[in-house]
């Protein structure tokens, strides 16, 4: 008898423990298990980075976003995808491997890795990509929007390997390997409603991520609030870098460098009409020429907050200081086999563009490019990588 009531006792405070786990683990069960498993607290459904809000100087004009308005939730998917090292057939490397944010979204490799070896071009820092008048991307424009841009690394042979060609994983392969992924469905669905993903909106959304990452915090910023153009002096600046702005805005014929023809502020975005600039070498080739490089990133955050380049510059990353890029401009290379160096670095029929700059304006110039970087766009986390383990 007394046996009977204790299992009768055991199997009632069993069935309410069972209970009581039940509904506690409902209680606590999360609405999105797979984000909070890959993510943590590093990407918090309820409180998303604001990418939408984030405000613009009012002096900023240009804007290549074209309808794809970022939405906090289609930006998250964005900055997922742009971290996972699932983008690649081997799972090795992301579109972070060659974007490091640390160098404002460049590399400090002249050529970067990829699953398949090197690139053939350097990488380009992300800083800024919404704001430009040119449309087309990367280094030969050979991409007609930053949306095209963005799926074409992934089928690239070096870079992620999903051409599709020669038994190598199609675009579509990764597409079902990413819509059987948890917090892919999770995400998609927060994104549009669906668990689907397409290439058009692994697009949307990466491209929604590259528009958000801006950097408007730098002295020049600081400066220009406080003027009505960029040809006034700057109260915030030294008189080198005045004296380096002024070379920078003036045309050569008054005593300028007219750096600012092509590369335009306050965006320092590149004039969509500049041809070549006269550095047509490519990296690690002496004897090869590469003449329709006409995109340059922003010329903002070239260097870090402590001055440092954030990686060598140019499409072949042949220049490795910052006078060495203005000892180039200062002489133009002969236009010897270069039928496509732009109007403004042309001088007469044969002629090259030569500054003859004394070495107190160049410094000057390298001072005031050192004002365009900023501080924060380096450590925001909104930008940083969202995995638990990358
Ligand atoms: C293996 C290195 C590598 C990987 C991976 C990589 N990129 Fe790039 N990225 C580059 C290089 C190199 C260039 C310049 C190539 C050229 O112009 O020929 C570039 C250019 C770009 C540009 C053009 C910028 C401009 O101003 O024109 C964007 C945008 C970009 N990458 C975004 C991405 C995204 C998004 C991913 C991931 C889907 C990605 N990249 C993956 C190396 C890489
Ligand atoms: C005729 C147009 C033109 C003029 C004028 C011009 N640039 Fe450029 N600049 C370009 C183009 C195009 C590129 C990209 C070239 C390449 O990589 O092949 C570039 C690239 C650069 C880069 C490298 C950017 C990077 O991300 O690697 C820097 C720095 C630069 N220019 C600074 C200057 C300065 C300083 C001046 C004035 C002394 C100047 N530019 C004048 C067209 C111009």
């Amino acid at each position: 008898m007394q046996k009977r009531l204790i299992s009768i006792c055991l199997l009632i405070s069993f069935a309410v423990i069972v209970a009581c786990k039940q509904e506690a683990s409902s209680d606590s069960k999360p609405a999105y298990p797979g984000i909070e498993r890959a993510f943590g607290t590093n990407l918090n459904v309820a409180n998303l980075p604001d990418y939408e809000g984030q405000s613009v100087p009012n002096y900023i004009s240009k804007d290549n976003t074209d309808g794809n308005e970022i939405s906090n939730e289609v930006a998250s998917l964005g900055r997922v995808l742009f971290y996972d090292r699932k983008l690649s057939v081997n799972n090795q490397i992301s579109c972070s491997s060659c974007h490091i944010q640390a160098y404002a979204f460049g590399d400090t490799a002249q050529l970067s890795t990829g699953i398949n070896g090197k690139t053939s071009r350097h990488s380009m820092r992300l800083i800024n990509a919404r704001f430009s008048t040119e449309r087309s991307f990367f280094w030969d424009e050979r991409a007609p929007s930053l949306e095209e841009q963005t799926t074409q690394p992934i089928q690239d042979h070096i870079e992620m390997g999903y051409t599709g060609e020669d038994g190598d994983s199609s675009l579509n392969d990764l597409l079902l390997k990413l819509m059987a992924i948890d917090y892919y469905q999770e995400l998609a669905r927060l994104a549009f409603g669906d668990e689907l993903l397409t290439e058009a909106r692994l697009q949307i959304a990466l491209a929604q991520f590259v528009r958000s990452i801006q950097s408007f915090d730098s002295k020049y910023d600081a400066g220009r609030q406080q003027v009505n153009s960029d040809l006034e002096d700057f109260p915030n600046f030294s008189t080198e870098e005045n004296q380096g702005k002024f070379l920078y805005m003036t045309a050569t014929g008054s005593g300028g460098a007219f750096c600012s023809g092509c590369h335009i502020p306050p965006e320092f975005d590149i004039n969509q009409f500049s041809r070549n600039n006269g550095a047509i070498g490519v990296a690690g080739d002496p004897d090869a020429v590469d003449l329709f490089n006409t995109r340059s990133p922003s010329l903002r955050d070239l260097v870090n907050p402590q001055g440092e380049l954030n990686g060598p510059l140019m499409h072949n990353g042949n220049f490795k200081t910052l006078l060495s890029v203005v000892n180039h401009y200062n002489s133009i290379p002969s236009e010897n086999q270069n039928p496509y160096l732009d109007g403004h670095l042309r001088r007469g029929p044969q002629g090259t563009q030569q500054l003859n700059l004394s070495e107190a304006n160049k410094q000057a110039l390298i001072a005031f490019l050192k004002t365009l970087s900023g501080n924060e766009v380096y450590v925001n986390p909104d930008y940083s990588n969202p995995f638990i383990n990358p």
